[in-house]
């Protein structure tokens, strides 16, 4: 397929920002032509999203644009008329996914050449990946990336009218758009919402790529947020997840560095039953948040609070602001003020040169804190990121050693605490029919743990008081109990 570059990727623009540059803000373009809808009539769709919220809130946009022109959503590719990929470039393994996936969706096009593959995500943001792309893979009708997913109709009904492939991804983003469809069509669930309150992370930490993909920190404004999560609670949506890379920055662009907690504190006001964020980053974080969290029963006792390693030496040459000890300040700080929280945290194991010592730390730290839940990653070197060029003796076998052992730490912490569940009664909100038995239904307590009930669909939305029978590492399971 002939294919035009309207603009490439580059890493060393989005690194270079500008911040002197005051961020825009626009309506998005929602319209669709004419055109586009007597297109999209009787056709379907399948939407692949891999990653982050930031990328299944993407996706939902997109899934918005195309269920307006009147196509059908189906799970999987065959027979599709488009396919969408939504990509994630954190780790090396989700990137070597994709071009897996590629390869099925080839056969599919094979089949009807008129099959529309568009790729977009944080892995379109490198050139070197696009170019890969364009080489291997030359049936690939459109690429976009982070910071034009509302050009999805033009760059859509370009490819249509030219029969031509197209690139276009911008490199960096002083924009922020508003005015998407609020509303259930593209959103994945009906009960629990994701809402972006800012994009784009300046925190550089030398392992990560995102700074690179989703451009520089800008928040959206205040009356546009709580605009949207009234209208969800009007929809009947029970739930917000308030989304940023580090939503405590919320507001530094604009200069106001308690932000974050006074918008907390408005979103609990508009009485949506529940309310949730991700991610706080440890140094930024105000106490303040803490007690609006302790102000407000609809905000969840539970953060997820990276600390990515557990010693000093490691996160110094991660970039992580804030050392082992002023990580255990903030921990002891929230448990003083909310002592039923839950504490979930990320950790990367063999980080460049990590030594035992090093991973020991890491591992005495996880006993201190006494998480509830972690996750866990082996350190992959993303080009492009500080962390790519750094030396790093430490064999393979020894890495997938300490996650081994990292992660057997964990379990037994997360196993012991769940226990302290059984016979207890919690508040659950139900999402969905179990992936595992249909006869089980499944939602969450506030704390954020899993919680599986025999019943039927007639569930999903409510919330509802369950006995814990049975506690299992990361799912509890219980029956309902009469209010
Ligand atoms: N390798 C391994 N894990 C990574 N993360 C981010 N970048 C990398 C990388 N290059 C992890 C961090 C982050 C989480 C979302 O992914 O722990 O908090
Ligand atoms: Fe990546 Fe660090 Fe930004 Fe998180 S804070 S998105 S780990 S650069």
């Amino acid at each position: 397929m002939k294919t035009r570059l309207v603009s490439l990727p580059d890493f060393k623009k989005a690194a270079g920002r500008n911040h002197d540059t005051p961020i825009s803000f626009k309506q998005a373009e929602m319209k669709p032509t004419s055109f586009l809808v007597s297109w999209g009539r009787e056709k379907t769709f399948c939407i692949k999203t891999y990653g982050c919220q930031a990328n299944v809130r993407d996706s939902e946009i997109l899934r918005g644009y195309l269920l307006a022109l009147g196509m059908k959503e189906q799970e999987d590719f065959d027979g599709a008329d488009l396919i969408l990929f939504n990509t994630c470039a954190i780790r090396e393994n989700a990137e070597n996914h994709l071009y897996g996936e590629l390869g099925r969706a080839k056969e599919t096009y094979l089949k009807n050449k008129d099959t529309i593959i568009a790729i977009c995500g944080c892995v379109m943001q490198e050139e070197k990946a696009v170019r890969y792309v364009l080489d291997h893979f030359n049936f690939v009708s459109l690429i976009f990336g982070t910071n034009n997913i509302t050009s999805f109709y033009s760059l859509l009904e370009d490819c249509l009218v030219h029969h031509e492939g197209i690139v276009d991804v911008k490199s960096n983003s002083d924009l922020i758009e508003e005015g998407f469809p609020e509303g259930k069509e593209g959103r994945e669930s009906k009960v629990t919402a994701f809402v972006n309150i800012m994009y784009g992370c300046d925190k550089f930490c030398t392992y990560c790529i995102v700074p690179y993909t989703r451009g520089r920190e800008r928040s959206r404004k205040e009356e546009d947020i709580l605009a949207e999560v009234r209208c969800l609670k009007e929809q009947g949506y029970k739930q917000v997840t308030l989304l940023g890379q580090n939503v405590d920055a919320y507001g530094k662009d604009f200069h106001d560095e308690y932000a974050f907690a006074s918008l907390l504190e408005k979103v609990a006001e508009t009485g949506i039953e529940r309310v949730r964020f991700v991610t706080p980053y440890p140094s930024d974080f105000k106490t303040e948040v803490f007690d609006v969290m302790k102000r407000h029963q609809n905000i969840m006792p539970y953060l997820h609070l990276p600390i990515q390693s557990g010693s000093n030496r490691v996160l110094k040459r991660m970039n992580r602001r804030y050392t082992r000890e002023e990580y255990l300040e903030i921990v002891k700080a929230l448990r003083e003020r909310l002592p039923d929280v839950f504490l979930s945290t990320d950790i990367i194991v063999g980080f460049p040169d990590e030594s035992d010592e090093d991973f020991e730390e890491t591992l005495s730290l996880v006993r201190e804190v006494k998480y509830d839940a972690a996750y866990t990653f082996i350190f992959s070197p993303r080009p492009g990121t500080p962390a790519y060029h750094m030396k790093d003796s430490t064999s393979d076998q020894v890495k997938h050693e300490r996650f081994d052992r990292l992660k057997a730490l964990i379990d037994e912490l997360a196993t012991n605490r769940a226990k302290e569940f059984v016979g207890k009664t919690v508040e659950v909100l139900f999402e969905k029919v179990s992936d595992r038995n249909k006869e089980m239904i499944s939602g969450y307590d506030p704390h954020n743990k899993l919680v599986h009930v025999r019943g039927d669909s007639s569930l999903i939305g409510q919330i509802r008081k369950v006995k814990i029978l049975e506690s299992r590492t990361y799912s509890l399971l219980g029956e309902l109990v009469d209010d």
